[in-house]
């Protein structure tokens, strides 16, 4: 039996950002940290994804296809967001949550910008031995919380966070493994962050799974495969009218807009999902 190794799923999102920031010949946003991150994992994820796909006749392309659009997309949804808001509240401090390998904050150029990163304790170790391995600095407050069990505010606070601060808030990827009622909990807690938030995640909806989308029954299977089973998705209508009810204001990217605004003239000859939605919560 393999020993436990932490989120498989952050690693192969990692290594999308690496494979399309090296493979476009003009990305929209350059991860060039992404490939060194996952030098440990090269092995794992080429005996745990392309041998066995390929064992089963699957080819490199249709791999690409089914792994990149998601992290590829919601990359470039934060990334440009981000420099919206930092226009506006350059003073901002920005809350990663569910970081996994993410390396925007050593990517950074903005000095007045406070990181923190929070995931499984489990994970952030391995991550913070990486950073250290590749001596890429202190640029975030890394803070060990499990939505599942701990006080978001609580961990927060006692590592430095700052409430009167603007604060930025990614929770990308994460959705997919938490049911409704976990995910709406967080983001009541998130609330309590500061009155000046912004919140962004993408999320998959059940309902629209087409035929034409079977490759998200087979990216569903997967990440069964690997161990983290996902939960059931949400319905949009009822994420919309539960964040508006916790008072946000909510701008909501159709799977259509996804591919408009994230994924044609950016990822070459990649199709968007049907199902997958992204969402920005904004409290002023
Ligand atoms: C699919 S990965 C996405 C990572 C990253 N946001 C990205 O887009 O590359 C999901 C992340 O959520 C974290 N996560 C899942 N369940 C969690 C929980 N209960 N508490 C804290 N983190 C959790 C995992 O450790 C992992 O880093």
């Amino acid at each position: 039996m393999t020993a436990y190794q932490g989120s498989v799923t952050a690693r192969i999102c990692a290594w999308a950002r690496a494979y399309y920031s090296k493979s476009e010949n003009h990305p929209s946003f350059n991860d060039y940290l992404a490939e060194k991150i996952i030098e440990d994992d090269r092995r794992l994820l080429l005996n745990l994804i392309l041998k066995k796909r390929r064992q089963q006749g699957v080819f490199k392309k249709q791999v690409i296809d089914l792994l990149l659009p998601i992290p590829v997309s919601r990359s470039i949804f934060a990334e440009r967001e981000f420099l919206e808001f930092k226009k506006i509240n350059p003073n901002a401090q920005y809350l990663i949550l569910g970081a996994g390998l993410d390396t925007f904050a050593w990517r950074s150029d903005s000095e007045q910008v406070s990181f923190f990163e929070v995931d499984h304790p489990f994970f952030q170790t391995i991550k913070k031995q990486r950073i250290n391995t590749l001596k890429l600095g202190n640029r975030a407050v890394f803070v060990p919380v499990d939505f599942k069990t701990d006080s978001l505010e609580q961990k927060l606070l006692e590592a430095g966070f700052d409430k009167s601060r603007p604060t930025f808030v990614t929770i990308m990827g994460v959705s997919y493994y938490l049911n409704f009622e976990t995910f709406l909990s967080t983001m009541r807690d998130i609330l309590k962050l500061s009155d000046r938030l912004t919140v962004l995640f993408d999320f998959y909806e059940e309902k629209n799974i087409s035929d034409a989308d079977s490759r998200f029954e087979e990216l569903r299977n997967l990440t069964s495969l690997l161990g983290e089973p996902m939960s059931d998705g949400y319905k949009a209508n009822n994420v919309i009218s539960a964040l508006e009810g916790l008072g946000f204001e909510v701008e909501h990217k159709t799977p259509q807009e996804i591919k408009e605004k994230f994924i044609t003239g950016h990822i070459q000859n990649l199709k968007g999902y049907s199902n997958i939605h992204f969402i920005k919560a904004s409290k002023n």
